[in-house]
């Protein structure tokens, strides 16, 4: 690739952030994307701050020499447990003109406007659970709409994703289970954020296990779509650094073929994939 060659990166500990590139080549189907899937090391939602934060600065250098200006970190454990200090403390020291993005804050912007009781449920990973992000920044950003955040933690729902064993009976299961003990502890909340990127692909048995109707489901793909668009018309600058020849390039730290066959699966078009080390 030459001088010019200036993808978005999009970076995730698997499969899951695929369902916000979806979205972006779909959206802005003229810029030039490379994703990167950590699937040898995934899941992150278990593992600790630091760990997340080491493994995450690893993925946003290596986007960077990919020749990224602009990475979006498309992984909410990541932009819970990594995001701030990448931005305050790495940015200004190894790329001060480069720019790292999560995907909590425009969620958060969209739930506020949503909900019509405020009160607002979130699945995601133990990681971004323990983080309390959602609650803060829904406590911060939402101008006294979001009056209750109740969060529930869904630890295998990744690894049913990364495994391909989604619509079995063992992962509705586990679906069926989380989303009751969410519902039990707040009977009210009409509006449930899917707080990782990985649980779209699991769209399917989350609404039929919602355990009461006109609950509000608030996937990221579209929302973190219209936020990029948004800074991309607010920021040239970033904008213009981003080359646009409809270019898509796949990154994977395990074993080619199953990510192939996987993300053309969940993407609708075959893709070819590199194997990298972080
Ligand atoms: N897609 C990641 C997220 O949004 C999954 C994290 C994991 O690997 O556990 O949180």
């Amino acid at each position: 690739m030459t001088s010019n060659y200036h993808p978005i990166g999009v970076f995730d500990s698997g499969y899951g952030g695929l369902t916000v590139l979806k979205e972006f080549v779909n959206q802005l189907p003229e810029y030039d994307f490379v994703y990167l899937g950590d699937n040898a090391r995934t899941p992150y939602g278990t593992r600790s701050f630091d760990v997340v934060y080491e493994y995450t600065l690893e993925a946003v250098k290596r986007l960077f020499d990919e020749g990224c200006h602009l990475v979006v970190l498309a992984c909410n454990t990541a932009s819970a447990k990594a995001l701030r200090s990448i931005q305050q403390r790495d940015l200004p020291l190894i790329a001060p003109h480069k720019r790292v993005l999560g995907v909590i804050r425009p969620s958060v912007e969209e739930v506020a406007g949503i909900s019509k009781n405020g009160h607002v449920g979130v699945l995601a990973t133990s990681g971004t659970v323990a983080s309390d992000s959602y609650p803060i920044e829904l406590e911060k950003w939402s101008g006294g709409r979001v009056r209750q955040t109740t969060q529930e933690a869904c630890p295998m729902w990744v690894p049913i994703v990364e495994n391909n064993v989604m619509n079995t009976p063992g992962a509705d299961y586990f679906i069926q289970q989380n989303l009751e003990a969410l519902f039990q502890k707040d009977p009210l909340i009409d509006s449930l954020i899917l707080g990782c990127t990985h649980y779209p692909l699991l769209i399917d048995s989350i609404r039929k296990f919602i355990p009461q109707e006109g609950v509000r489901v608030i996937e990221q793909g579209k929302i973190v779509t219209q936020k990029l668009q948004n800074y991309l018309l607010r920021h040239p600058e970033i904008d213009e650094n981003c080359s646009k020849t409809s270019t898509r390039k796949f990154l994977t730290t395990e074993g080619v073929h199953f990510f192939e066959a996987l993300a053309a699966q969940f993407l609708g078009y075959p893709i070819k994939a590199t194997k990298i080390e972080l």
